[in-house]
């Protein structure tokens, strides 16, 4: 294949992190990227270089451009970390992936997906079985490796029972799917009432609206019956303040996302004193630092196995040409229920 020297992108307006919060909403695509022409990248060492198939947006790359997250910005370059597409040329140390139909993941390389090309280290690369959906695939590593991880957290801790916010988020449907599967008891807490018939469809035990008048008591009646002990939590504010301190003892609340940008209150500190409850944060990168290859390949193969099966299933909101994402992605992220992608 005839590789160009330059290619279409989505780039970085700014550098480095922002000063202030802005919020997590993705209030318009202008102030961050903007449509442009940059290089291909050359693949070095054991990084390969992809021809970009399909991108994902998660609410870490809103974060990411918007400068709130854990990495910082480089101005004029792609943004977006992951995707999936073919390899088409590799460094010295990567000939293996050659060919080969990958998800990938950029978060090693510092360089985005969001354009035609895109590079990537062999270990962020998964090469992708025929009978998974680009839009599965695309969506392969940030969520499912996520999802597998932490409900493998919720089986070490040994309740049954555990408690989710964002739950109509993919990777809380992801969640779910794979504890119904295992007979656990998901509750997931949501916002809107249309979400509770298609949270319990998918295997939630209980579905609670927050902003029902009643939250509070159900909540108390759902932990008084359940007894869950882990807490998943991507929202945090009063939200999740309120739910920590009506779970009971030993309870973990486990901070993942930070999806409502207001103060997190703690109301009882005194039960991390004499409850002995602790609050603890994951994030998928260091669980793949961590854990080692081993590990990371069978969860590879189970992800796979599952949207291969029919078990998961990516919701798609749209997907939305390269060329328009600047005027389009904003509007389009602002519907529920649904992954937004980026074809480039
Ligand atoms: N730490 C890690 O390693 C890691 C890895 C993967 C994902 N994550 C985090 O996991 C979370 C979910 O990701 P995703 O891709 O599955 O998200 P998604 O499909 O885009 O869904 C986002 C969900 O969050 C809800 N939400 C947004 N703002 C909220 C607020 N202020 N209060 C309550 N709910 C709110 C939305 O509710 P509505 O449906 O009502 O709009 C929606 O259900 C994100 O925070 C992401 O950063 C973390």
């Amino acid at each position: 294949m005839t590789i160009p020297s330059t290619m279409k992108a989505l780039l970085l307006r700014n550098d480095g992190y922002a000063a202030a919060s802005s919020g997590t909403v993705l209030e318009a695509m202008e102030p961050y990227v903007e449509a442009g022409t940059i290089g291909v990248p050359q693949p070095e060492g054991s990084q390969v270089l992809i021809k970009v198939a399909l991108d994902s947006i998660n609410p870490s790359d809103v974060m990411f451009v918007k400068g709130m997250y854990g990495q910082p910005r480089a101005i004029g370059r792609p943004a977006g970390f992951e995707g999936v597409g073919e390899v088409v040329a590799t460094g010295p140390d990567a000939t293996g992936l050659a060919g080969k139909r990958i998800a990938f993941a950029t978060g090693l390389t510092n360089w985005g997906s969001w354009a035609e090309y895109a590079v990537a280290e062999a270990a962020a690369c998964i090469p992708v079985l025929d009978s998974v959906r680009d839009e599965d695939a695309a969506a392969m590593i940030v969520n499912p490796l996520t999802a597998l991880a932490m409900f493998g957290i919720v089986k070490d801790e040994g309740e049954k029972a555990f408690i989710l916010t964002a739950g109509a988020s993919q990777l809380c449907k992801l969640i779910i799917g794979v504890a119904k599967d295992e007979g656990y008891r998901p509750i997931a807490i949501v916002r809107r009432d249309d979400q509770i018939p298609l949270l319990e469809g998918v295997g939630a035990a209980h579905v609670l609206n927050a902003e029902a008048p009643d939250f509070q008591q159900k909540l108390a009646e759902v932990v008084k019956a359940e007894k869950p002990r882990i807490f998943l939590d991507a929202v945090t504010g009063p939200l999740a303040g309120t739910i920590f301190s009506a779970m009971g003892k030993r309870a973990r609340w486990i901070v993942y996302g930070r999806l409502d940008g207001t103060v997190t209150p703690i109301p009882e500190p005194g039960q991390m004193i004499f409850m002995h409850k602790k609050i603890e944060g994951f994030w998928l990168t260091e669980w793949m630092r961590n854990v080692g290859r081993e590990r990371r390949g069978e969860a590879a193969i189970e992800v796979q196995k599952r949207f291969s099966d029919g078990r998961w299933a990516t919701d798609v909101t749209a997907v939305v040409p390269l060329e328009e994402a600047v005027s389009r992605v904003a509007e389009e992220l602002a519907k529920p229920n649904g992954k937004v992608f980026i074809r480039p």
